[in-house]
């Protein structure tokens, strides 16, 4: 029972901000299954895309050595602000309505977390010290231990392109009932995001495109990938009451 939803196709940005517009028109069928739900996982995949994009975007200052004027905690998170807002075209607000409200207090906090504790990482620099995946690995440590059995977000990629085997998909989203799904569908390579309903959740699974800084740094850790091409996914799972 997957809805495909093709119509996203064009909106695909490059590098990190893969889900930067979200018009997703496509949605339609998802959300006459549970639109509050739909909401819930399309803007925790927004917030972990725009935060990861904020670190992705410090790459070559953190290889250079270069980074350490930028990376305070509230420099870090005003940054995530602007990606924000020019993304969603609103300001993030840490509050809310419900479990949307819920996801993006925790997501807050989290961030803000991940910012303090690595900042100096970051400052003092050096090739590949600080990548994207890591930065997104700690975040989505401290989000999911607070959003447990509401909702949880990962980041995984197929087998053969693991740098680090332990972001597998087995491993990443052990519990899950979509993993066998999540892996399906990523030995298929599709760009277009899906979303399933379950019994007592929903998932969204939004793939990656691969840019040239991805593929470029990927080679130097010994995967051989191609600009364009699939280069992982964000899965959201949302709790459906
Ligand atoms: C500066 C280097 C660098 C850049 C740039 C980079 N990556 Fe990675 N990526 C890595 C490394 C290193 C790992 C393994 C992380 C680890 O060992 O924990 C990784 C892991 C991953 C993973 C698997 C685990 C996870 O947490 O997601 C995915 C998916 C991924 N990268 C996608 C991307 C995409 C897509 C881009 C570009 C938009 C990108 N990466 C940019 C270095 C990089």
């Amino acid at each position: 029972m997957f809805s495909s939803l093709r119509a996203l196709a064009p909106v695909w940005m490059s590098c990190l901000s893969v889900l930067a517009a979200l018009a997703w028109p496509g949605l339609a069928r998802a959300q006459a299954d549970d639109p509050k739900a739909t909401a819930v996982a399309q803007e925790m995949a927004r917030l972990v895309s725009e935060a990861t994009a904020v670190i992705g975007g410090l790459q070559a200052d953190i290889n250079a050595g270069k980074a350490a004027d930028k990376t305070s905690a509230d420099q870090l998170f005003k940054a995530f602000q602007e990606r924000y807002a020019k993304a969603a075209g609103k300001p993030f607000e840490d509050k809310g309505d419900g479990l949307e409200g819920e996801v993006r207090k925790a997501f807050a906090s989290s961030l803000r977390d991940t910012f303090s504790r690595f900042g100096p990482t970051m400052a003092k620099g050096g090739t590949d010290a600080f990548v994207p995946a890591f930065f997104r690995a700690e975040l989505l440590k401290r989000f999911n231990a607070q959003m447990k059995g509401k909702a949880q977000a990962y980041a995984t990629t197929r087998d053969k392109e693991l740098i680090n085997a332990d972001w597998s998909v087995d491993k990443v989203m052990k519990g899950s009932p979509f993993v066998a799904e999540v892996s399906g569908l990523m030995k298929a390579g599709g760009l277009n995001p899906v979303t399933k309903r379950g019994d007592d959740r929903m998932m969204l699974y939004a793939p990656m495109k691969l840019g040239a800084a991805c593929v470029a740094c990927h080679a130097r850790n010994g995967i051989n990938q191609k600009e364009g091409e699939f280069g992982g996914a964000l899965i959201a799972e949302v709790w459906i009451k």
